[in-house]
Formats: structure tokens, sequence, C-alpha cells
């Protein structure tokens, strides 16, 4: 069963500046609601227990936003209003779940997933990156069921336009397991055109086996100077570790930049 789930939000976010020169994108809000919170629903929805986020110093206000009870103690005495005290006891909730680590310089996503090595208890973990949402269907969900078929780890995937593989994870598929699911045999961090291998992507939800902390512990960095979990991932296939690409139900919406983000708050509206 997977009851952990891990968030890295230490990036600097600068795709989406001036919003985010002072304020955390992951709570900049989505139809009235912070980002981060369409994704521990998400969580709680698949059966996901504990939630590991990964901050920075710079993002401190994500924790704070979980941690202020004294502010919503003292208002819901004073105004007793039933919306702020369901929004407070939301908030409880989710705080109940969620432990933090740091990772003070912004590495890279590889450098930030060690940062929970010590917190992950279980053989496989959930890892959510929080500008894809994913509306319609619970894709983590469905990460989840692969995963308990195949006993193997899991990458959400879909077709993206061929001329916009450098922005992404592309992989190489190996063999069709049924309609949905594919056995992946290459994962490449934002490949050129010429070097893409597909023009399938990974998307920001991944089921992984613990085993990735032992690679990333010796991952070099790669493109960009920095450490990516692509690339630890592609270690492992190496030496024979199942990885399975599932092409999830449900609408993907890129919130981490500035005309995606514009763009999934005009989608979410319409739910
Ligand atoms: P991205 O590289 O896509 O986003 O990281 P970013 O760095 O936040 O923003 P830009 O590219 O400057 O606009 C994907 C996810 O990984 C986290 C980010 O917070 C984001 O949720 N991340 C990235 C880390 O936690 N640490 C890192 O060193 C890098």
């Amino acid at each position: 069963m997977i009851k952990q789930a891990i968030i890295p939000l230490a990036g600097l976010g600068t795709r989406l500046l001036p919003l985010t020169s002072v304020f955390a994108k992951e709570l900049l809000p989505i139809n009235g609601k912070p980002g981060i919170e369409y994704i521990l629903d998400e969580c709680i929805d698949a059966g996901i227990k504990e939630v590991v986020f990964i901050i920075s110093k710079k993002k401190q206000m994500i924790k704070n936003y979980f941690y202020n009870d004294n502010f919503y103690k003292k208002i819901i005495k004073k105004k007793k209003d039933p919306r702020i005290l369901k929004e407070y006891q939301k908030i409880l909730k989710y705080k109940k779940m969620i432990k933090f680590v740091y990772q003070n310089k912004p590495l890279g996503t590889g450098d930030a997933v060690l940062k929970t090595r010590k917190y992950i208890k279980d053989n496989f973990f959930l890892m959510l990156l929080p500008d894809d949402l994913i509306i319609r269907h619970n894709c983590s969900k469905s990460l989840i069921k692969v995963h308990n078929r195949y006993k193997s780890s899991v990458m959400a995937s879909m077709s993206v336009k061929k001329k916009t593989v450098s922005r992404w994870g592309i992989f190489k598929l190996k063999k069709k397991l049924d309609k949905k699911n594919f056995l992946v045999s290459d994962v490449i961090e934002k490949p050129s055109l010429k070097n893409a291998p597909s023009n399938k992507a990974v998307i920001g939800r991944y089921i992984l086996s613990k085993k990735i902390f032992l690679k990333l512990l010796k991952q070099k960095p790669g493109k960009g100077g920095e450490i990516h979990i692509t690339d630890s991932i592609q270690s492992l296939i190496n030496d024979e570790e199942k990885f399975i690409a599932h092409n999830f139900s449900g609408k993907y919406l890129d919130c981490g930049s500035m005309n995606g983000y514009i763009k999934s708050t005009l989608e979410i509206a319409k739910l």
C-alpha cells in the first residue's frame, strides 16, 4: 500500500515572476483556493496518510500557512463566522498529515527528493510535482492501482507536441502491457527534438521505489547543472528496475508558467 507522498516545493518559480518575487507559487489561488490544496485533496482522496513537503527558508510562508493557529483562534472567537471555522478545520486536517524538510539551495528535483530519505518508511512512495494539476480524474489514485497490479514504479505520462519535447522528461517505450500501461526502456530529461526518443512525456506524478535514494546519493548534476530525478530513474532502469508509464485519464493543467497558470484558473472555474 502507498501511504506516504512527497511534494517538492523548494524551486524558485521564476516562470511566474513577478507573482513569485515575494510569494510562493503553490499558495497562489486558483479559483479561490491555493494550488497546493488541490494537490493535498488529490493525496487524501488517493488514501495517502502522510505528506512530506520539501520547502526552503525562502518559502517558509508555506509552513506558516498551515501553522497560523493563534490568528485563526482569535478571529473565530471574535467573529463566530462558520465559513472561517470550516476553513480552519480544513487547514488543521492538512497540518496533521504534513511534515516539512528543507532544501535551501535549489539544486534540482533529485536533490529535493533526497532530502526526504529519512522519512520514507515503505518500499514505495508517491511523488507529486505541484505545478502539474490534473483535473476530472484522480491521477495519483490511478497510479496506485497500477502499482498494486504490477508491483513496480509508475510515472504518469501523456503525448505532447513534438516541437515541445525539450520542455519535458521524454521516455522510450519497451513494451505495451495493456491499453494504458507501457514498460519504459529509457527516460531523458528535456531532450532536443533530434535526440527525443518519442513524444511521450512524464507528468508530475510518480510512484518511486526507495532504491531511488541510493541512486540520488551518487547522482551527478545533469542538464542545466541540476540534479534531476529523471537521471536517477534512468539509472534504476539500467539496473532492470521495472518502470511503467501510465497514460492517465483526466486533463492536465500546467500551473508553473504564466500562460498555463492563467489558463488553469479559467479551466478550473468551469468545473
Ligand atoms: P521546476 O524546475 O519545474 O520549477 O520544478 P521551479 O524551479 O519551481 O520554477 P521555475 O522553473 O524557476 O519557474 C518542479 C518542482 O520541483 C520543485 C519546484 O518547487 C517545483 O514544484 N523543485 C525544483 C525543488 O523543490 N527543488 C529544486 O531544486 C528544483
